[in-house]
């Protein structure tokens, strides 16, 4: 089987093949309100505590005997091709987790082949961490000042995002442990300095009145895909996709926004069985491993992204600590796919599941 070994400084004493123990690092070597803030879900914490068990409680039907001497975990997503359908999520402020911030999290993804979603709430100037990814997508929140957010797409644009990603779930920001430390965002830069607490430009929230046709007018704004972050419907899903959307994630925010929503786990197959195999349907929460993924692959998912897993690796080993991280989910998947019989993405599929969907 030809499933790469992870690679990057001292892997195993980065702890990443046990996301728990990543998460116990990372809090040690944390600011507690640094800490505090990644971790947190909103209110009672229930959809944050249950995303990760989700993914554990499917089974899976292994096919034997298929030759699974060479395993291909490469994906072509948006016509860019990737080692492992696992991606770099947005999240927010990576400064409060290490010094070198977003563009060390780009270099470090970048090293591993995949691709990364930089925030708009980002703690470095997007041209840095262009010049540091690979490829990249950049997430929008549409704000209440509407001259912001086209300011932000046209300079991701022009530094040379190949996609982005409108974040719909999160028309308001509700209780959650927020940092009480100050942000170190770049001094002197208006745009950059707008995402911060206390440095606000008037209209930094985001527009609670944003409806469908956001996804056409930021395509427009553009000239680049647009995929809609934040679904857990399938009928949204079928409307995103008919007002334009070129891929749906879904995602409830690593149960940040609205706590009680559904897992995503749960809420996949139904999405990926309205939105069909044209368009493109990604998924985030609780991904913690590479069998974690599999079943994600099996539910529909054309790719998963990583949250927290990228923010901790990053404060352990900076780019070498997400190269690491990222090689480890790819090994983990080829050894998964050659368990189950699968030795390319395209074979894994719902017949893989007891139970089917
Ligand atoms: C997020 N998430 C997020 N999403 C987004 O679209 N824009 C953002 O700026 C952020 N910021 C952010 C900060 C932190 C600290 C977290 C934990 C999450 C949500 C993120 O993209 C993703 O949906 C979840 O994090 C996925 O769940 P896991 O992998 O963290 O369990």
């Amino acid at each position: 089987m030809a499933a790469p070994e992870a690679s990057g400084p001292e892997p195993e004493d980065l702890g990443i093949r046990a996301s728990q123990e990543l998460a116990a690092r990372a809090r040690a070597v944390l600011p507690t309100a640094a800490y505090e803030f990644y971790a947190a879900g909103s209110d009672e914490e229930i959809s944050t505590g249950e995303a990760a068990g989700a993914w554990r409680g499917r089974r899976l039907l292994p096919r034997v005997l298929r030759d699974v001497s060479s395993v291909d975990t490469g994906v072509e997503l948006l016509g860019t091709r990737l080692a492992a359908p696992v991606v770099a999520g947005p999240t927010a402020f990576h400064r409060m987790a290490h010094d070198e911030g977003e563009t060390a999290t780009a270099a470090g993804v970048a090293a591993a082949g995949s691709l990364f979603v930089l925030s708009s709430r980002a703690t470095c100037h997007p041209e840095e961490v262009a010049a540091a990814a690979g490829p990249w997508w950049y997430q929008v929140y549409w704000l209440r000042d509407a001259d912001i957010t086209r300011r932000q797409v046209e300079r991701a644009v022009a530094a040379g995002a190949q996609a982005l990603v409108l974040t719909v779930d999160a028309p308001y920001v509700p209780p959650r442990a927020t940092s009480g430390l100050p942000l170190p965002l770049p001094e002197d830069d208006e745009l950059c300095r707008s995402v911060g607490v206390g440095t606000r430009l008037p209209g930094w929230e985001q527009d609670p009145s944003l409806g469908l046709n956001a996804i056409g007018r930021l395509h427009q704004m553009s000239g680049l895909p647009v995929l809609v972050k934040g679904v857990l419907r399938a009928d949204d899903a079928k409307t995103c996709v008919t007002a334009g959307a070129a891929g749906v994630i879904v995602s409830n925010h690593g149960g940040r926004q609205l706590d009680r929503a559904v897992a995503s786990a749960d809420a996949l197959p139904s999405v990926a069985a309205a939105v069909g195999a044209e368009v493109p349907v990604l998924v985030d929460g609780g991904v913690r491993t590479g069998t974690d993924v599999l079943v994600a692959l099996a539910l529909g998912a054309r790719a998963v992204l990583l949250g927290r897993p990228i923010v901790w690796s990053l404060a352990l080993g900076g780019a070498a600590g997400v190269t690491a991280l990222m090689d480890s989910y790819r090994t983990q998947l080829s050894t998964a796919m050659a368990l189950a019989g699968c030795a390319r993405i395209g074979e894994v599929d719902a017949g893989l599941l007891h139970g089917g969907y």
